[in-house]
């Protein structure tokens, strides 16, 4: 039976993001089968792969590596219990092979000698052409075939990874995401931006219950919570107590904007980031134990010092605790508190999240992205999102400057660069907003397989949506954030 690999395995080993297979299954150049593909179909697509560079993925990774600039990125090894059952599990998977081999040994000796009664039962003309077919079965077998040099450097590649990271499934959505390193489910979900429901992630709440379908996971951490017997038996594991120790299939709830908790957390000030005289990155880092529970796009209130204000946060939640907002120099007493003074490690409090201009994850269309001034901040974490998740196939940023210029540029041209399914038009309001909306839709003729998302003044986003409707967008391809 031939082997076949998860598309999320196959962007990995060929060095490729996985939005661009995705592609090229739908345009009929790569054949997958349930999401998968099989390893002569791979040889055949990548015929000139090296299976120990890793290419474009490192080069995407890098950029994302840059791009949410504060995330800490761990790749250490796996807890020594699951690496040492990935190992055992190696091992077996070995001697099977090894087995089976000894077993097409005997029975290519086997066949040989039925050969040479063949041979000996059919007389001279029998003989020689016994004799011939011997040779070339000898010759084949001792020439490896090009192609089988390949395939065992893909196998060799494949397997070395699955010691590291393994992949997990999650159903009814179809994510599919990485564990690597010491990460529980729960954490590497997070990581990879997908919003699987939990709540305390200590194994008190039993938010996170998941029901494992496929594959072999290990409890790494005590929880308090008590599974019943009967719901263990049905595969029920709690996720932020657990690691995969294979790849493995889980029933798992996704998190939506109505499902996140109000919350009150104490964080500290990494820095205030000067981007402009107008403008500031507030960087903020939640406590080890308490990270926030939103989705990209959404916004939350800031207290310090005895005022607030309300604001977006512009990074990915795929950041672990790392918290980016941009806070517009003006009178607001919040603002005033930031450009006046706050320092590191000042305590800031952060409530909510609120708000619902989230991505839809259940979405594999091409997305537009439209800012409008510091509306960049829910978009970049919106962008960030995508771009963790992999999911659209096209997606375009533009972002109008009125008031502030393009106060990130640089990041936006650096997603364009790494990425081929990104472009990235930055947009200065000329004649006016109907004007700058015109010019977005201009590009986009047919918007009835699009998802637009778009952070902006009212006046412009009605233009916008109007204009949008009138190519097609479909209501639900539609999400907005008016900002004042
Ligand atoms: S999140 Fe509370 S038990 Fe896992």
């Amino acid at each position: 039976m031939s082997h076949t690999f998860s598309l999320s395995r196959v962007a990995r080993l060929v060095g490729v993001p996985r939005s661009t297979l995705q592609r090229m299954v739908k345009e009929g150049r790569l054949t997958a089968q349930n999401g998968e593909v099989e390893m002569e179909e791979l040889l055949r697509v990548f015929p000139d792969v090296k299976w120990e560079d890793d290419g474009e993925y490192a080069r995407v990774e890098e950029i994302k590596k840059k791009a949410f600039a504060k995330r800490i990125f761990e790749r250490a090894l796996p807890d020594k219990e699951v690496l040492a059952d990935r190992l055992f599990d190696l091992t077996h998977e070995y001697a099977t092979a090894k087995g089976l081999l000894a077993h097409y040994e005997q029975l290519f000796e086997w066949v040989m000698h039925k050969l040479d009664d063949v041979a000996e039962a059919g007389g001279a003309p029998a003989a020689q052409a016994v004799a011939d077919c011997k040779l070339w079965l000898r010759q084949q077998l001792a020439a490896a075939p090009r192609e089988a040099e390949r395939a065992r450097g893909l196998l060799a590649e494949e397997r070395a990874m699955r010691i590291v990271s393994v992949q997990v499934k999650v159903l009814p959505s179809g994510h599919e995401f990485f564990v690597e390193g010491s990460d529980t489910i729960l954490e590497a979900a997070l990581r990879a931006g997908i919003p699987l429901n939990y709540g305390c992630s200590n194994g008190n709440c039993g938010e996170c219950r998941a029901r494992l379908v496929a594959g072999e996971v290990k409890k790494v951490h005590p929880h308090d919570y008590v599974l019943k017997e009967a719901d263990k038996a049905q595969g029920a594991f709690l996720m932020c107590s657990y690691t995969a120790v294979s790849d493995i299939v889980i029933e798992a709830a996704v998190a939506g904007a109505q499902d996140i908790p109000h919350q009150v957390i104490a964080t500290r000030v990494k820095a205030v980031e000067l981007l402009d005289e107008r403008l500031a990155a507030l960087h903020l880092t939640t406590p080890r134990s308490q990270r926030l529970r939103f989705l990209a796009g959404q916004r939350v209130r800031l207290k310090a010092d005895g005022v607030e204000g309300e604001y977006y946060l512009a990074s990915c939640p795929c950041e672990d605790r790392h918290l980016e907002l941009h806070v517009r120099r003006d009178n607001r007493p919040f603002a005033r508190r930031v450009f006046d003074g706050l320092r590191k490690e000042d305590p800031v409090t952060v409530e909510g999240p609120e708000g619902s201009l989230v991505i839809n994850l259940d979405s594999r269309r091409p997305v537009i992205f439209v800012a409008w001034d510091d509306g960049f901040a829910p978009i970049k974490s919106l962008v960030q999102h995508a771009m963790s998740l992999e999911l659209a196939e096209h997606m375009h940023l533009y972002w109008v400057a009125a008031d502030l210029g393009h106060y990130q540029d640089n990041l936006c041209r650096s997603w364009a660069d790494a990425l081929d399914n990104f472009t990235y038009v930055p947009l200065w309001v000329d004649g006016g907003a109907p004007e700058v909306a015109a010019r977005i839709l201009d590009d986009h003729p047919d918007l009835s397989h699009t998802d637009l998302y778009a952070a902006g003044p009212a006046q412009f986003l009605q233009h916008l949506r109007d204009g949008a409707m009138a190519r097609g967008l479909s209501p639900r391809g539609w999400h907005a954030e008016v900002l004042a």
